[in-house]
């Protein structure tokens, strides 16, 4: 099929936080470097992005911040598209799923399935949540997935075996809002009959995409549908939302999957008048770039939505990626082990193409790959600079110092065979970036071009023209060798620029700057000509493109990552000593632990020791610093007793130590173990000390 527009969509990011580099890895870069790439072969082309503001990860953002829903999508909105628009990401528009055009285009691709009799209304009993009013769908629930036994699953997916459930599935549900033990009420909601659609996906997916889709993505579909496509409620019970337009429909809101996929359509209309030619011509060729954890959404749900519809394309293409980890560990975002983008434009200045190299040349394409800061400048300085930007600064270099700072003469007739197999090297190197580029092989077309630029340092190395400049003697004959060999490896960097602009379009702009070409040269069809500088061309002197990433840059950042997870682990202490409200503890003590031997008890050093000074800690109003008497030794402890405790009350009691327990720095201080406490139902905190006086550093067993 021959394509007359592209449409392609980057998923909606939750505003429910800042975006990090796996999601750039995973999502917004490949989209981004398939779209530059569109553009410079002239195609149409359409980019659209926004933010999903609705749904559980937004109102429980909200309830943990003690903020309005809507403050929390405005300020993540803004940091989300401000990273974005740093990075390079370079969308036709980023919207919100907030906006009134939104609302209304979902709205109307409700009532349409509405009217047509796609829903089927049942009501059934859901779990509730008594204490909080509240019903609980999707991530307000968890319990104990039925596949794996890991405890924190939630009410859509457990995120450790990757299987979709439903509250129902889960054992021991509790509510994660309170803990609570939920409990049944009746409600209604529209279903979407997923199952009538089983025999067309089976078709278009599992028969039609077999060889085109990712062998991750086709996997995904298929082990869907082999185990059967259920009805699936397209409706909430809450008040954040997309309200189901219907009258006796009230606290009901559209399924944020239901709304935020239709938010594609919503970012066109907002974008262009001509939007219905992008989604409703058979000749647009729609790609959805998402991460792993949205496939089915993208694969079968909307497209079932999209054909149940009708006068919609479909996804020609779902190339989502796998996860990206950071230094061996799964991105948590509740630990804060993340690189988050907005931090990084700050830490690194202009250093945008560097990390989008990065994130690039090592993209978990196929599998989940792991990101590390050593790993990263590795391939900064030892790849990128050492390859292409030395390339570049040599070819520059030798032209001002054997060349006159112009662009010399080819002389065609003289070229030998070394000359002609770079010509050949120039040409082929655009068609084989343009097959990996069509293929969604992104990581694969970024090597073609270093690959390149290997190329050329390796013809500048066998040609030598330094040490030719050295015979006066031979001197005609040398300079037109001179001249042939730099002309071709400046005609090379013009390519270089024009093969890398989708990849690292800030440095392919700084390198037309300094070709005083304009930035018109980077068009694709002008990839593999070898007349992009004209001979006699005066260009700008050599300046590096990159700069090296230096040790100290690498260990700030793991520092920064290390007192990130300490800080997290601070707050949660600090969240977990307040008073925990009745209603919250249910007696039945649901975090009751697994048994344990007792050499595993005999691991924890526990000591007697006395406080003698307690202070509080400055701009945490839950920190104390304590002063404990070890016997043999005074120790520094923070405790998160500051709600419970003045600390002129506290200072000569006894306490028992966790003795050997590795230092954490909260607030800028080291703690050194932790006082044992324990906690009455009411939330009231009681230190756990001997009943007699006994010696300090006397050990506990
Ligand atoms: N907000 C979702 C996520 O971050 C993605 C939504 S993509 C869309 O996982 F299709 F629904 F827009
Ligand atoms: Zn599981």
């Amino acid at each position: 099929m021959d394509f007359k527009r592209y449409l392609i969509t980057a998923a909606l990011p939750y505003a429910n936080g800042p975006v990090h580099i796996g999601h750039l890895a995973g999502c917004y870069l490949p989209a981004d470097i398939y779209v530059r790439y569109l553009r410079a072969q002239k195609r149409d082309v359409k980019f659209v992005c926004g933010s999903d503001e609705h749904g559980v990860p937004i109102t429980i953002r909200a309830m943990k911040e003690g903020i309005a829903p809507q403050d929390v999508v405005d300020k993540y909105n803004k940091i989300i598209k401000d990273s974005f628009a740093e990075m390079g990401i370079s969308f036709d528009i980023y919207s919100r799923t907030s906006n009134k055009i939104h609302h209304e285009t979902s709205q109307a691709f409700f009532t349409k399935l509405y009217n047509d009799g796609v829903f089927e209304e049942r009501e059934s009993e859901q779990y509730y949540d008594e204490a909080k009013g509240i019903f609980l769908a999707d991530r307000y629930i968890v319990g104990t997935c039925p596949v794996c036994g890991n405890e924190n699953a939630y009410g859509d997916q457990c995120e450790k075996c990757g299987s979709t459930l439903s509250p129902e599935q889960l054992i021991n549900p509790r509510s994660a809002l309170s803990s609570a033990v939920p409990v049944k009420r009746k409600t209604k909601h529209w279903y979407f009959p997923l199952d009538k659609y089983e025999g067309w996906l089976k078709e278009w997916i599992v028969e039609g995409k077999k060889d085109q889709w990712k062998p991750n993505v086709y996997g995904q579909c298929k082990s869907w549908i082999d185990s059967g496509l259920q009805p699936r409620a397209m409706t909430r019970d809450s008040n954040w939302g997309v309200p189901v337009p219907l009258p006796d429909a009230d606290g009901k809101v559209l399924y944020v999957w239901f709304d935020a996929p239709i938010g594609y359509i919503s970012a066109t209309k907002e974008l262009t008048n001509q939007w219905a030619d992008y989604w409703c011509k058979e000749d647009t060729k729609l790609v959805h770039f998402i991460g792993k954890d949205n496939i089915v959404f993208h694969c079968i749900i909307f497209p079932a939505m999209l054909k149940a519809h009708g006068n919609f394309v479909l996804p020609e293409s779902v190339p989502a990626n796998e996860f990206l980890n950071i230094e061996g560990e799964k991105v948590s975002t509740s630990r804060n082990w993340a690189v988050w983008v907005d931090e990084y434009v700050k830490d690194f200045p202009d250093q945008q193409d560097v990390l989008r190299y990065v994130l690039c040349a090592n993209a978990p394409e196929t599998k989940d790959n792991d990101f590390t800061w050593k790993d990263f400048q590795d391939r900064v300085n030892n790849e990128l600079s050492a390859i292409l930007g030395n390339f570049e600064n040599r070819a520059f270099v030798l032209m001002h110092k054997l060349c006159k700072g112009r662009v010399p003469t080819l002389h065609a007739d003289a070229m030998n065979d070394m000359d002609r197999a770079l010509i050949e090297d120039i040409k082929s190197a655009k068609t084989k970036v343009e097959t990996c580029l069509e293929n969604y092989k992104f990581r694969d077309g970024l090597y073609e071009v270093i690959d390149l630029a290997r190329k050329g340092n390796k013809y500048l190395q066998e040609n030598a023209p330094w040490s030719l400049a050295k015979t006066p003697e031979l001197q005609l004959e040398n300079q037109q060798r001179i001249d042939i060999c730099l002309h071709l490896c400046l005609q090379l960097n013009a390519n270089l620029a024009i093969l890398l602009n989708p990849f690292l379009p800030f440095t392919a702009n700084k390198m037309c700057k300094k070709m005083k070409v304009v930035e018109r040269m980077l068009d694709w069809e002008n990839a593999g000509r070898i007349d992009l500088l004209k001979t006699n061309y005066p260009l700008l002197a050599p300046e590096l493109l990159f700069r090296k990433i230096e040790d100290t840059e690498v260990a700030a950042q793991m520092e920064k990552l290390k007192n990130n997870l300490v800080k997290s682990a601070a707050q949660k202490m600090e969240n977990t000593t307040e008073p925990v409200k009745a209603e919250a503890a249910p007696a039945e003590a649901p975090s009751k632990k697994a048994e344990i031997t007792y050499d595993d008890f005999a691991k924890i050093d526990l000591r007697v020791g006395t406080i003698v000074k307690a202070e509080k800690v400055e701009k945490a109003d839950k920190l104390l610093k304590l002063e404990l008497d070890m016997g043999t030794e005074i120790r520094t402890v923070v405790s998160g007793i500051a709600m419970h405790f003045k600390p002129e009350d506290i200072v000569g009691k006894q306490v028992t130590v966790v003795a050997n327990l590795a230092p954490r720095k909260m607030r800028g201080i080291e703690s050194n173990g932790m006082i044992l406490m324990a906690q009455n139902a009411d939330g009231r905190l009681i230190f756990v000390s001997p009943l007699e006086t006994a010696d300090n550093g006397s050990e506990v067993k």
